[in-house]
């Protein structure tokens, strides 16, 4: 059925399709009942735990009271989940959108910025992924999510600060201002020397859970602002206090941004996403009609707002830093012991592991990684893949796993990368 009426260019992840039936927790199922450790939170999005019973009841009491409504009219749902998660920033940050995807945010995050300065240009990153929608496949920096068609006008894409794999590496203590001043350089050279917004996701996601050098982003955000420009922190995979030290991921980095883009974790699995900016930025686009149907829908409402009550409730926070650094720990004691891994890097429950044929050339380990990948199936663990090269592992379960699961996945990884065929 798939073959023959869904989308052919979408993939399944392993040699033998998965079917995926049921949740529980930090847990999944097939379709025979075999339990699998959900590594990857399908993509980094179940932030809570599959089907956790209050967001379940959340949702199911906004079902049978009322499903539908829109902004044209007053619904109390909208506005106390605004007022929750305006909570949850800094500064001025206040004024909430709501719309349905990451890609939707992010485009209007783009809007708002380009409405506010009444500029244009725009830099992101390289290597960055910001969605796939018409506008957002030109901030997104990896040639294997754009189509050969015009996008990216105005765009311009600075150097990822990469420690690992970039000019300036990790026992580099300057690396944070000379990445950034590569925005600065961009801004001279590739623009009329005014800027409509610099959009980084806070630590890179598809791109192989980058880490920016510290100090990075403060740098590249004056050159930005000197420049007329907002800086807008996309928080799609490292918000809800995936890193662990943070509930945002720009605060690693010391800045307050702008704007901030937010999607997958907030909703647990419920297609909800949100831009939140200052009262000033907003009323920018005051100047027309700005509408979205299912923006702001109750029952999305109803799960955002119970994903932040257990968040606190439950700790899920401090359970990110603490399983975060016992993988983060485990992963280091593993790269000692096989050389196929060239480097653990991440925060909280945002880790890669990126897999090289030679640690001094750095050549990515595609089919290694695919190895690895496969056998930890086999052995009842999920987990992701990442990076241009497809080459670097990505851990990001639900914040609700335990020590024990952490031991499991490491032993698992082990014996994966025991039976590596290069
Ligand atoms: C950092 C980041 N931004 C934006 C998006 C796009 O989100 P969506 O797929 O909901 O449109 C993604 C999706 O993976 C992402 O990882």
């Amino acid at each position: 059925m798939r073959q023959a009426h869904l989308n052919p260019a979408i993939f399944h992840y392993y040699k033998e399709p998965l079917m995926i039936v049921e949740g529980r927790g930090q847990y999944v199922f097939d379709e025979h009942g075999r339990r699998y450790l959900d590594g990857f939170a399908g993509i980094v999005t179940v932030s809570v735990g599959h089907c956790h019973p209050h967001v379940v009841a959340a949702a199911n009491a906004q079902n049978e009271r009322l499903q539908h409504t829109t902004t044209i009219y007053l619904n109390p749902n909208i506005a106390e989940y605004a007022a929750a998660l305006a909570t949850k920033m800094p500064g001025d940050l206040k004024v909430c959108y709501f719309v349905n995807s990451g890609s939707e945010a992010n485009d209007l995050a783009i809007l708002m910025a380009r409405a506010y300065t009444a500029n244009y240009d725009v830099i992101a990153l390289r290597n960055a992924y910001h969605g796939a929608s018409a506008g957002t496949m030109g901030l997104t920096a990896h040639s294997t999510w754009k189509f050969n068609v015009p996008h990216s006008f105005g765009v311009h894409h600075a150097l990822a600060p990469d420690p690992y794999r970039g000019p300036w590496g990790y026992s580099d203590h300057d690396a944070g201002r000379k990445y950034a001043a590569d925005v600065s350089e961009l801004i001279a050279f590739a623009t009329p020397g005014r800027v409509a917004a610099f959009i980084a996701e806070s630590i890179q996601g598809v791109g192989g859970a980058i880490v920016y050098p510290e100090g990075y982003l403060r740098e590249a955000y004056a050159h930005v602002r000197a420049a007329g420009g907002l800086c807008i922190a996309d928080e799609v995979q490292t918000g809800f206090g995936r890193t662990g030290t943070h509930f945002w991921g720009f605060e690693t980095q010391s800045v307050i941004p702008d704007i901030v883009t937010m999607a997958k974790g907030i909703g647990n699995g419920a297609p909800l996403a949100a831009v939140v900016t200052t009262p000033a930025i907003a009323q920018a686009l005051t100047s027309r009609i700005h509408f979205n149907t299912f923006g702001g829908n109750p029952v999305c409402c109803a799960i955002g707002k119970a994903v932040l009550e257990v968040i606190e409730r439950e700790g899920l926070q401090a359970n990110s830093l603490k399983i975060g650094k016992q993988l983060l720990t485990g992963l280091r004691k593993l790269q000692n012991k096989h050389t196929i891994i060239g480097d653990v890097r991440g925060r909280g429950l945002m880790i890669g592991v990126d897999l090289v044929k030679d640690r001094d050339t750095k050549e990515p380990a595609r089919l290694e990684c695919a190895q690895v990948f496969e056998t930890a199936r086999e052995l009842g663990l999920l987990i992701g893949k990442a990076g241009l090269h497809g080459n670097v592992l990505r851990i990001k379960p639900p914040m609700c796993i335990t020590e024990s699961d952490a031991r499991f996945l490491l032993e698992v990884l082990d014996r994966a990368f025991m039976k590596v065929v290069t």
